[in-house]
């Protein structure tokens, strides 16, 4: 499959439906993705990409179909993270004298991932590369989200190929952005952005604006997932000035894990008290061993307040919880408030353990949070409402 984007420049890459999981287990795709890869034709030819190396024959055999390879004169690779080189070495074991574009850290990267000395061209940000009557000035956007990664901007039809940034996990056959489903198109687009560049914000931010100073005009902005954006497709660039911009809305998500229902009657309760204390805020409660790990990321992400519960068990937290509490750690989340609680039995750490871990990875605490000993009764579970009552006047 291919598909026109502009006169001379088309699409090329692998629309992945089935994908469920990516990076591993690390990140649910419920819409599947899709691997963006470019053909930019001038009087010279480059590639921009190739797809996931499970389907490296599929892409070059179609691209084989599409131009005869020999004709491809540069090779540009943004990032070498497998889902967009994967299919390099296929390719090259075609046209293996041509020229590969990347960064400094990409040379780097791309040999410590397929150990091949092919005829790599290193580029800085500000370089061009003439096509004919168009060029491509590349971008370095180290961090966003590799130190390897990078965009060009191809003049003439003023586009941004912004590689990772912009992306969403969608499989669709409307690959425009005003096409698709906006609802659908933006709750992609927000989880993305929450579960891959949140720690990297402060760049973000930098970056656009030093795109933006160059003041070219932008027609399209081709990610490498996903929809490409033409219609208004600053607007996705705006949208991430945002939420570097340490994003909240008015949510306090409550997060819980339970063994035998305690803690989340307590987690009801203390929605509840919230509720009662600010009718505007809006709750959401989630059972984390229930839940998608990565919308649950994606409401932290929204929240400008959580809560965080689990019972005590082995004087420890049940594993689910341990696994939000990685995530959000790595994830580097700003200016949100947060508190902890849970029931118990015997020893009760649980509480503490949440609130430490909470405050190491950056949340400002209100207080020590609340805990109920054994299956929480009706003085529980006023105190929980109490309890939701003073955090939801605290945040
Ligand atoms: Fe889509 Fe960082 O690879």
């Amino acid at each position: 499959m291919k598909f026109e984007i502009t006169p001379g420049v088309d699409w090329v890459g692998k629309i992945d439906w089935e994908l469920r999981k990516f990076h591993g287990e690390e990140y649910s795709t419920h819409r599947g993705s899709s691997y963006n890869a470019y053909l930019v034709r001038d009087e010279k030819t480059a590639l921009i990409d190739t797809v996931w190396s499970p389907f490296a024959k599929e892409f070059v055999n179609n691209l084989d179909k599409e131009i005869d390879l020999n004709q491809i004169d540069y090779v540009i690779a943004n990032h070498a993270e497998m889902d967009h080189s994967g299919a390099l070495p296929f390719l090259m074991h075609r046209i293996p004298d041509k020229p590969v574009y990347c960064t400094a850290n990409g040379l780097k990267s791309l040999k410590g991932h397929y150990h091949k000395d092919w005829n790599f061209q290193v580029v800085k940000t500000g370089d061009k590369l003439s096509l004919g009557k168009k060029e491509l000035i590349f971008v370095e956007a180290m961090m966003l989200h590799w130190p390897d990664s990078m965009m060009e901007y191809l003049t003439g039809d003023a586009i941004l190929f912004s590689n990772d940034a912009f992306g969403q996990h969608i499989a669709t056959e409307h690959m425009f952005n005003d096409l698709v489903d906006q609802s659908e198109l933006f709750e992609e687009a927000t989880k993305y952005y929450a579960n891959i560049l949140t720690p990297f914000s402060p760049l973000v931010t930098k970056k656009i604006n030093e795109v933006v100073a160059f003041n070219l005009p932008v027609n399209f902005i081709c990610p490498s997932h996903g929809v490409i954006w033409r219609d208004n497709p600053l607007q996705i660039a705006q949208k991430y000035l945002q939420w570097a911009a340490d994003y909240q809305e008015n949510q306090i998500s409550i997060i819980y894990d339970t063994m035998w229902d305690g803690t989340r009657m307590l987690a009801e309760h203390i929605a509840r008290g919230i509720k009662q204390a600010d009718d505007k805020v809006t709750v959401k409660l989630f059972n984390i061993s229930r839940r998608d790990i990565n919308d649950v990321v994606t409401e932290v992400f929204k929240s400008k307040a959580i809560l965080l519960g689990s019972p005590t068990i082995n004087k420890g937290i049940l594993n689910a919880m341990s696994a939000l509490i990685e995530m959000i750690t790595g994830l580097k989340f700003k200016k949100k408030k947060a508190a902890a609680f849970g029931c118990y039995g015997w020893s009760g750490e649980s509480v503490k353990i949440l609130t430490d871990h909470l405050s190491k990875a950056g949340f400002e605490m209100i207080g020590d949070g609340f805990k109920a000993m054994w299956q929480p009764g009706d003085e529980a579970l006023a105190q929980a409402l109490a309890f939701g009552k003073d955090f939801a006047g605290k945040v």
